[in-house]
């Protein structure tokens, strides 16, 4: 562990496609569209709007290249996407996406729920889609997903999250992001894991992605900062969850993580009176409170959802 913390974090914001991938209210493209604006106004600069996946697997996502036609340009913001295999890369080379992510698993069964394959067979198959993406000069995120525990297995080793994650680098990706996909990792754990990991990527590529299902992620989250990490996923309102991961709740909440954030005097460019106020405007699309304790707390006065 180093002591020192990062001075600027990045935030990814994932709420758009993590979150409402998983939202059974019906949210129009305009409305994706919309919300993605609200959130660059905030200062947010990486934002993924959606998934090149199946129609069949995930229908919140079947929209994904007309929310990318109807995205404005803005300098410095980067609209990524999700793209299991060639043909979700291609729909995205289609769509102009500039960045894209293949997403794995450091846990068997996962691999086999999540995208039908194993983590062998999961490698191959990424294996062209991050050459191709790099050869057309895009940028690849690789996810690693259950790394501090599966829905299906429990306990996942840190080798296990080692061993992906160190393949997926090996491949080309230019970070690999680290799924606590639901949500059970605590800070010791989350250390654990971190410190396999260290050993086999570098550390400005390395990014965490926690979900919050027992309340854990922001101390999760001080546990990576503490390990240098300065790349941090988050969701507006703590939208969230992977439909093929039982009991998987909403991410941490990027107004709680910029609340954390603001207090310890790292920089991160996001402002949280805009923030709020599409916090505000998803909840009111989907019809639901925030999942965010600073939403509940700013928004005290705003007539209940
Ligand atoms: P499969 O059924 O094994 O694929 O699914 P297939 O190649 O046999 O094709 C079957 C059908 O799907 C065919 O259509 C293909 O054309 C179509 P048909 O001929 O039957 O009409 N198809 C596609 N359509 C559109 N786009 C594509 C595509 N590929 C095939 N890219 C597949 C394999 C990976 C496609 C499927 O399992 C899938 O779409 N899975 C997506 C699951 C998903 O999106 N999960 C949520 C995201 S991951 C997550 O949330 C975790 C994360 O947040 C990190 C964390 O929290 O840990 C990232
Ligand atoms: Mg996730």
């Amino acid at each position: 562990m180093q002591n020192e913390l990062p001075r600027k974090v990045t935030l990814v914001e994932v709420g758009i496609r993590d979150g409402l991938q998983n939202e059974s209210a019906p949210v129009t493209t305009e409305q994706k569209i919309a919300l993605l604006g609200m959130l660059t106004e905030a200062g947010l600069r990486r934002l993924e709007a959606g998934s090149f996946v199946s129609p069949r697997w995930v229908p919140q996502m079947a929209d994904t290249a007309a929310v990318f036609a109807g995205l404005p340009e803005v300098n410095g913001v980067t609209y990524s996407a999700l793209t299991p295999n060639e043909k979700g890369l291609e729909a995205a080379l289609a769509a102009n996406v500039k960045e894209v992510a293949v997403f794995g698993s450091a846990s068997e069964s996962f691999s086999q729920k999540n995208i039908n394959c194993s983590i062998d067979e999961s490698l191959a198959r990424f294996e062209p889609v991050v050459s191709k993406a790099k050869a057309k000069g895009l940028t690849v995120r690789g996810y690693v997903s259950c790394v501090l525990g599966c829905p299906y297995e429990g306990y996942i080793a840190p080798a296990a999250t080692a061993r992906l994650a160190s393949a997926l680098t090996a491949m080309g990706c230019d970070e690999i992001s680290l799924g606590d996909t639901i949500g059970t990792g605590t800070p010791l754990a989350t250390a654990a894991m971190l410190e396999a990991v260290k050993e086999v990527v570098p550390l400005p590529q390395l990014a965490v992605h926690f979900h919050d299902t027992y309340g854990q992620a922001l101390a999760n989250i001080l546990v990576a900062l503490q390990h240098g990490v300065s790349i941090i996923d988050s969701a507006v309102a703590g939208l969230g969850g992977c439909p093929y991961a039982k009991g998987a709740s909403g991410n941490v909440a990027t107004e709680d993580v910029l609340y954390m954030l603001n207090g310890m005097g790292i920089d991160t460019g996001v402002d949280m009176t805009a923030l709020l106020k599409a916090s505000r405007a998803v909840s009111l699309i989907i019809n639901r409170k925030a999942q965010s304790k600073v939403a509940a707390a700013l928004h005290s006065d705003e007539p209940a959802l």
